[in-house]
């Protein structure tokens, strides 16, 4: 079976992407699996610890379980999305102890998010997890630059944010984190923001956020590795399709497919499955243009 590193690896070659689809509700697993299936595209299923800590994916057993029962290895695997070393309300978190459990799990990749972290602390973290990691042939995703949206509180308007380019990676600290850390592939703030997570903003509709590819350009020039796309709902589809021809290899999804089956899993938890279901054969069809990438990735 194909690692997931040799398919994201494909991936950037071609200028193509793997979209992650995130699991925050164990039900939403089944259909995104499906819509995956029907639209022959490749894509990774994900949880991110706020999933299981602040919606109900359960844990990353409950995940992986579910996962072995839904899974179509032709067109998926099983990844660990943001374990962060200080989380979103600013806590310290046993980070390693999560990422042992994964890997033994049989998580496939397993992301570290030290960017809150000074840079040679982020670098000394994600070294120690790619040692890890990488003993039991697991690729690892890291972080580098703020994308901001997870963290409880407004968001600086997003025009000043992308005009001052406040957070986004810096070409010169990608090269050492790169060289230092070892790490497969490198999440980088270029002008995306994650979907509001916080119970009193979760529900609202995210601005459209831009890419900026000249510095998105100079990233992959500095790093030379598959770059990761977090925020990946309602970013403007040009810069999308742009950006996956600039080192852009992993899509990260949440809010799109999240949204959609919150708006009805009370009331009609049928309709609620479905309403992921499409969602998801939206983003690959319509949003990023994937489907069919199982065949040019896998075979
Ligand atoms: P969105 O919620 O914007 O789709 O972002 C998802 C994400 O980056 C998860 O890591």
């Amino acid at each position: 079976m194909l690692t997931t590193a040799e398919i994201v690896r494909r991936a950037y070659h071609k200028g193509r992407a793997v979209p992650g689809f995130n699991i925050p509700y164990l039900p939403m697993m089944a259909p995104v699996v499906r819509a995956l299936r029907d639209t022959e595209c490749f894509g990774l299923i994900m949880v991110a610890r706020l999933e299981w800590e602040k919606f109900k994916s359960g844990s990353p057993r409950a995940i992986r379980d579910e996962y072995e029962r839904v899974k179509d290895e032709r067109y998926t695997r099983l990844h660990l999305d943001h374990v962060p070393v200080i989380d979103e309300d600013n806590l310290r978190v046993d980070y390693l102890k999560i990422l042992r459990e994964a890997v033994e799990l049989g998580y496939q990749s397993v992301m570290v998010d030290g960017s809150r972290l000074p840079l040679a602390e982020n670098i000394a973290v994600t070294r120690e997890v790619v040692q890890m990691a990488h003993a039991k042939g697991v690729p690892v995703e890291a972080e580098l630059g703020a994308v901001m949206g997870h963290e409880a509180g407004p968001l600086p308007p997003y025009e000043e944010l992308f005009k001052s380019g406040k957070g986004f990676t810096d070409p010169a600290e990608a090269t050492r984190f790169v060289k230092e850390t070892g790490v497969d592939w490198l999440s980088v703030a270029v002008g995306s923001v994650h979907g509001a997570i916080s119970a009193a903003t979760r529900g609202q509709k995210k601005v459209t956020a831009r890419l900026s590819l000249d510095h998105l350009a100079k990233l992959r020039a500095a790093t030379g590795i598959p770059l990761v796309l977090h925020g990946g709902t309602g970013i403007a589809k040009e810069y999308v399709l742009a950006g996956m021809k600039q080192g852009i290899a992993k899509i990260n999804i949440a809010t799109a497919i999240r949204q959609p089956y919150e708006a009805l899993m009370e009331k009609d938890p049928q309709a609620a499955l479905q309403a992921v279901y499409e969602a998801t054969r939206a983003q690959i069809c319509d949003e990023l243009e994937l489907a069919g990438t199982a065949k040019e990735l896998l075979g």
